[in-house]
């Protein structure tokens, strides 16, 4: 019986793990720079760590999550994002009291949707957290870290940032309320799915897709009639900051991110270059969420990003690693072969060997692979102790002693 991958899944190798790889050491250096400490949490969770925060009515949790019942009836959830779990693992380890905490992770999170283009149910994401600072500086400095890894790793292509801000959690209250009823006087003209959230989820009407409720929300109340000094002052310095930092973005006042625990600074960078799912990274303010987890009163801010959408767009990386070959012509030798793998592997000389005995086909890889040299075991250097090594280049071959090999390789 052949078994398929799970629809929504893929496998990561060949060029797509090299990117991934880049991908993973670019972001660590960038943290490490900016003062983020890694942290690596568990891939499921208790299915109440993501319902109420996540928001009881947002798409995730009501149609995405991964939740099962485990055999002593805990009902767990594999992780739909990261900024939860981060959270959670924040205080179960005690690390809030030292703050403000800025880490960041990277790994897999599922999602049941529609697969398409840069759409999958399992996929990885980059995170970036800070705990415990209400400063715009905190979100000026994490949008700032985004583009310059976004620009890093895309350095040919044309990334949008746009941002918007919520208010605080009051001023988004106020906000609902206002477009409860602009929405609701305005029913009949609505899609179905959108008139299903006029209570239940206003905000999400105004990030609809489809072309009616575009038409509607173009005269919805804008959330900034509602800010309060407050929000509007920290909004105007996030702006001017970014300005000040060369930092191109587009005020979009119908960004609202997809789930419930935002509020104030939220943004996204996106691309046109991926189709439909053009959101590469997202992010925001989500100040009261540590304690509704049942930490501190403490403000947060982080985004994420999308692997697979960036490593969609990356160029194919051009530093292949060059290999030693080695070719053997029997068994017998294996001995020899063995010291001449256990040597490489000691100086950290990286060979290929196919697992064959066979000098012709030893060589041919060697050329296909633009290798510079080939490794030659045969009766005579396995008895004498030596290597025959072949500059593939030149076809020039050199006997090399055992004793010789340092020399040889410095
Ligand atoms: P999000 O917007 O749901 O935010 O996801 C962030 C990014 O993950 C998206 O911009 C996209 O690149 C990628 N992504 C999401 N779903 C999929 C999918 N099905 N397939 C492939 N890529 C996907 C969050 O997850 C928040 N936790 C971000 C955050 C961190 N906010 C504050 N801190």
């Amino acid at each position: 019986m052949k078994i398929k991958s799970v629809r929504g899944t893929h496998d990561i190798f060949g060029k797509n793990i090299k990117k991934f790889n880049i991908i993973k050491k670019i972001v660590s250096e960038f943290a490490e720079n900016n003062g983020f400490h890694e942290i690596i949490t568990p891939i499921f969770e208790f299915n109440e760590l993501f319902m109420k925060p996540l928001g009881e009515e947002s798409d995730v949790v009501l149609k995405e999550m991964y939740t099962f019942e485990d055999r002593n009836k805990d009902i767990l959830t594999l992780r739909p994002e990261y900024t939860t779990p981060m959270i959670r693992a924040a205080i179960s380890n005690n690390l809030l009291n030292d703050l403000p905490l800025k880490i960041y992770g990277l790994g897999p999170m599922f999602r049941r949707e529609r697969p398409q283009k840069g759409r999958f149910r399992q996929f990885n994401q980059i995170n970036f957290e800070i705990f415990g600072s209400d400063d715009y500086i905190a979100d000026v400095t994490l949008i700032f870290l985004a583009n310059q890894i976004l620009s890093k790793l895309l350095p040919n292509n044309k990334i949008f940032l746009n941002i918007n801000s919520l208010g605080t959690k009051d001023n988004m209250n106020d906000y609902k309320q206002s477009l409860k009823s602009f929405f609701n006087d305005k029913k009949s003209k609505l899609s179905d799915d959108s008139q299903n959230k006029i209570f239940s989820n206003p905000l999400r009407i105004l990030d609809s897709k489809k072309e009616q409720d575009i038409e509607v929300c173009i005269d919805a109340p804008l959330i900034y009639e509602f800010f309060s000094n407050e929000s509007k002052i920290h909004y105007e310095r996030i702006k001017s900051s970014l300005q000040f930092l060369n930092i191109n973005f587009k005020e979009n006042p119908k960004l609202v991110r997809g789930l419930d625990y935002y509020c104030s600074t939220v943004f996204e960078f996106k691309t046109e270059d991926l189709g439909t799912q053009d959101t590469l990274l997202g992010g925001g303010r989500y100040d009261g969420l540590i304690n509704s987890l049942g930490g501190p009163n403490l403000p947060g801010i982080g985004w994420a990003a999308g692997i697979e959408r960036i490593s969609m767009l990356m160029t194919q990386p051009d530093h292949d690693i060059k290999y030693v070959n080695i070719a053997i012509t029997d068994k017998k030798f294996e001995e020899h072969l063995l010291k001449i793998i256990n040597y490489l592997n000691s100086k950290k000389i990286p060979y290929f060997w196919n697992h064959k005995y066979n000098l012709k086909k030893s060589l041919s890889i060697a050329n296909q692979t633009k290798s510079k040299i080939i490794i030659i075991i045969g009766e005579n250097e396995y008895k004498e102790d030596f290597y025959t090594i072949k500059e593939l280049s030149t076809g020039k071959q050199s006997k090399i002693k055992t004793t010789q090999l340092d020399e040889y390789f410095k």
